[in-house]
């Protein structure tokens, strides 16, 4: 396999000889052929005397020739073999002249570009018109731009993106107004530009019949007609939590701050792309229950758009912060401490069930994992969001609570505003900050919270008050016996919030399994196969088929067909797959299914169900 970057394994590039400055796009978007076609110019200079070569990223992606967008004229350029995790390295030999020049690639992506879903008319809410996203995070965007995919380097970008003139076209950039095409009426061209130096991970796209609503000053939400209104609805705290998150961080720089609520198909909760966070639409719970992602998006903003991981083995520096500067905000907004702890301790059980149960205490278990060789899509897991959060609250307590924690954070991101770091540097400016707290930091066990396989090595102890009525009821629940089950009433759920809910049934799925009879009482005073929640309806939909309750079965089918977050199709795929006589109804579902599902979420689903 060709070489892949020192600075980064999941790379092929080598901006240590030859670097990228910037990117300027020009695209068509093409619904029949389900591909972008068009160039890149890429704005490039030699690091280092005698170096010929430019080295690129590139998945699935067809070239058509590569030209000195100077003087026209041809660069000679070889595709290497592809690797299926990494995609194929793209040399270029450089122009001879001066250190800087302006590469463009004439290219055009794959219908399986694995940054890219299109969606047919059928498969949108408003059913007339195609739809297309894109998700580059982790190693995408290689698909859809030749560039040097790496965290490690930052470029701002400006895009023209044709388009049929009843498709809007909005990218992770400020937009102008769209212009009329110079030859052909039926067609209107976008215009984009992120003056910000953006990692490529961050480059996103989306085309479709999509309408805004204004939610703040700076701030529309995005989606299809039919669900504007509700959306308007349940975000209308964004401009709150972006305030809330300048007060903790520093001025928000983007200017603009938009949310796009995309098909059911998007394999995330949320995915930060600046100026336009992408989220869920399972997200539209109608109570504003599930907006915490939008305030751990909008946190984004700071750690990992404006402080960013060098590469995917230090992920932990973007979600770890993030997640911590979230419960800040859902904190503040509710003006709950107590919230803020529950939410931890909720997500501290998930992270003990991943680390024991799912990743079996595995490489993948460390808040540093060795990704060479690794495609990040397998690596990923709650374990660099909750490690990488339980460390920072660890270190707060430690050197003397919020006050002092959070001038920290705020100097940390001061210090490495619009660069790329490492672990090492975080950890270096960490006690460069705290010059009269050596001693305290040097109690630390910074190896094991850095490399060590399993929990870590300390789980903070958090405020549980929210929790206790949820253990009540669990412990109700697990030790009543068949002909005990008159006590309970379906009043039962209606003093708890729908976190609470979740925690609730987070804790029975703790248990021995349930007898039947027990999920189905519960159904029938809960009702909570009618629930519309996402976050309850999987736990709920776990339970019952650890109770192993066939009723359920269909139920699931349709949770995993109607939507394709990872985070709630996996968990469900693989409970199935674990019950002998439901697995080949998992698997029969997912071959029905897979040509419609997001290629990311299909491949890791595949891998679930051991079918690759
Ligand atoms: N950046 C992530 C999503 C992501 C990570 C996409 C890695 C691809 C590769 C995003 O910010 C995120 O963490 N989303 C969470 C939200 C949650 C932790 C509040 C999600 O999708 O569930
Ligand atoms: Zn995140």
């Amino acid at each position: 396999m060709a070489a892949l970057s020192p600075e980064d394994p999941c790379s092929y590039s080598r901006p240590d000889e030859c670097k990228v400055n910037s990117l300027d796009l020009n695209l068509e978007v093409d619904f029949d052929s389900k591909k972008l076609c068009g160039y890149v110019d890429l704005t490039v200079e030699r690091m280092k005397d005698g170096v010929q070569n430019l080295i690129l990223d590139t998945r699935d992606i067809d070239i058509q020739k590569i030209t000195d967008a100077d003087n026209c004229q041809e660069l000679k350029f070889s595709l290497g073999e592809k690797n299926t995790n990494f995609g194929s390295k793209l040399e270029v030999q450089l122009p001879l002249s001066s250190t800087k020049s302006k590469v463009r690639v004439h290219y055009e992506t794959s219908p399986q570009s694995t940054a890219l879903q299109w969606l047919r008319p059928e498969q949108t809410a408003g059913k007339r018109h195609p739809y297309l996203f894109s998700q580059c995070q982790a190693i995408h965007a290689r698909s859809m731009v030749p560039c040097q995919d790496t965290p490690g380097i930052k470029v701002p970008y400006t895009a023209k993106v044709t388009a049929p003139r009843d498709i809007t076209v909005l990218m992770s950039a400020v937009r102008s107004e769209p212009e009329a095409h110079p030859t052909d009426s039926s067609k209107l061209v976008h215009q984009f530009n992120q003056k910000v130096p953006i990692p490529t991970y961050l480059i996103a796209i989306v085309g479709g019949d999509i309408e805004s609503r204004k939610i703040g000053p700076r701030s529309n939400v995005w989606t299809e007609k039919e669900m504007v209104e509700a959306a308007a609805f349940e975000f209308s705290e964004t401009e709150k939590m972006l305030q809330t998150a300048e007060a903790l961080m520093g001025p928000y720089i983007w200017g603009q701050y938009d949310l796009l609520v995309l098909p059911p198909s998007f394999p995330y909760g949320g995915m930060e792309n600046p100026c336009l966070t992408f989220v869920t639409p399972t997200l539209l719970a109608g109570d504003k229950s599930l907006a915490d992602v939008v305030a751990h998006e909008i946190s984004h903003s700071w750690t990992g758009n404006l402080v960013t991981n060098r590469n995917w083995e230090h992920f932990w520096l973007n979600e770890g912060h993030t997640v911590f500067v979230e419960r800040k905000i859902t904190g503040r907004l509710h003006k709950s401490q107590a919230l803020l702890e529950f939410m931890a301790a909720g997500r501290a059980k998930e992270l003990k069930e991943t680390i024991e149960v799912v990743l079996k205490n595995g490489p993948y278990t460390r808040l540093i994992p060795d990704l060479k060789g690794v495609d990040p899509d397998d690596a990923f897991s709650i374990v660099p969001y909750e490690k990488g959060f339980s460390l920072l609250f660890y270190l707060e307590t430690l050197l003397g609570g919020p006050e002092v924690f959070e001038k920290f954070l705020r100097a940390y991101i001061e210090k490495f505003k619009q660069q790329s770091i490492d672990s090492d540097q975080w950890k270096d400016f960490l006690y460069s900050y705290f010059p009269d707290k050596k001693d305290v930091l040097d109690t630390v066990e910074w190896d094991k919270w850095f490399f060590a396989q399993g929990m870590p090595p300390i789980i903070p102890k958090y405020d549980d008050s929210l929790a206790v009525p949820c253990k009540q009821l669990c412990q109700r629940w697990s030790s009543a016996g068949d002909n005990e089950l008159g006590q309970f009433d379906p009043n039962d759920l209606t003093s708890l919030t729908s976190v609470q809910v979740v925690e609730f049934l987070a804790l029975l799925l703790e248990e021995p399994k349930l007898p039947v009879t027990k999920v189905q009482k519960m159904n029938e005073l809960y009702k909570l196969n009618a629930v519309k929640n996402s976050e309850v309806r999987l736990r709920w939909l776990r339970l019952c088929i650890k109770a192993q309750w066939k009723d359920a079965i269909p139920h699931v089918l349709d949770f995993v067909n109607e939507q394709g977050r990872m985070k709630f199709v996996r968990p469900l795929y693989r409970d199935l797959y674990g019950w002998e006589e439901a697995r080949p109804t998992a698997i029969q579902n997912f071959q029905t299914h897979r040509g419609e599902m997001h290629n990311t979420t299909a491949t890791m689903v595949a891998k679930d169900l051991k079918l690759t």
